[in-house]
């Protein structure tokens, strides 16, 4: 127990705190800079780089066929979390909207799954090589593989319950964000 909260449930919270603590740091270098307008541009920055983390889903659902699936989920988490920082710093700290920050609320939920996916998914990993490795063995009881059979289940039930999650969570953030982009379009069409 001690030894997967080290490795696995230490950094994948640091990831998420490393998420926030970045965005408030950049955004308050923008502002002693002068720069602070800069943050502004840095949502649209930061939504192309979630949209183009859905090149994952392309591959996986095979509308695309080239790329290694591994390497375009590292792609899809690496790319998430810098557009996510990006579009914090966008947000920025003033309050003027509420349907904005319900986008981001929703953002920051989905990239908190994310993680919990991404420990899931190296927990199912995990148990599938240990089982392998335990069934190349030898003198492996009947009721040994059952158990190891049922942890398998458990994880791969686990992981699909996550995505029913996971998904809706997803298409929430995504509603309420284009929501808060055609409104802003609007007006700007409007002034
Ligand atoms: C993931 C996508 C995005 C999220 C979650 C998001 C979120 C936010 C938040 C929280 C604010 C601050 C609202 C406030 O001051 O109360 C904001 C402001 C703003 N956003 Fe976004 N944003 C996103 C993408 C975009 C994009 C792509 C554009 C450009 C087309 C954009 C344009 C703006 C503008 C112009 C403001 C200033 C509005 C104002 O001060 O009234 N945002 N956004
Ligand atoms: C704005 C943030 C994010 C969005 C919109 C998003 C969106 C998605 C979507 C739509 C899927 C389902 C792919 C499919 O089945 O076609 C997915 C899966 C996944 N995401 Fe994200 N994600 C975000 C952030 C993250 C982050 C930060 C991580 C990890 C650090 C992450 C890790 C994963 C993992 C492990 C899967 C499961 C892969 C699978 O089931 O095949 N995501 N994400």
């Amino acid at each position: 127990m001690n030894s997967l909260l080290v490795k696995k449930i230490l950094p994948i919270s640091f990831s998420y705190l490393l998420l926030i603590a970045g965005a408030i740091l950049a955004d308050y270098l923008l502002h002693r800079a002068g720069f602070a307008w800069i943050g502004r541009y840095l949502g649209i920055v930061g939504a192309a780089l979630i949209m183009l983390s859905f090149i994952y889903s392309l591959r996986k659902r095979k509308i695309i066929q080239t790329g290694s699936p591994k390497f375009l989920l590292g792609l899809h988490e690496k790319l998430t979390w810098s557009g996510a920082m990006m579009v914090l710093v966008h947000s920025g700290i003033h309050f003027n909207a509420v349907l904005p920050w319900l986008a981001a609320a929703a953002m920051m939920l989905v990239v908190a799954s994310g993680h919990v996916g991404k420990f899931l998914l190296k927990a199912a990993r995990e148990d599938l090589r240990r089982k392998t490795e335990t069934l190349a063995g030898e003198g492996l009881s009947s009721a040994e593989v059952e158990k190891q059979l049922f942890w398998d289940s458990l994880t791969v039930r686990l992981m699909n319950q996550w995505r029913m999650v996971h998904v809706p969570m997803v298409m929430v953030f995504v509603t309420l964000a284009i929501l808060h982009i055609l409104s802003i379009l609007f007006f700007w069409a409007w002034k």
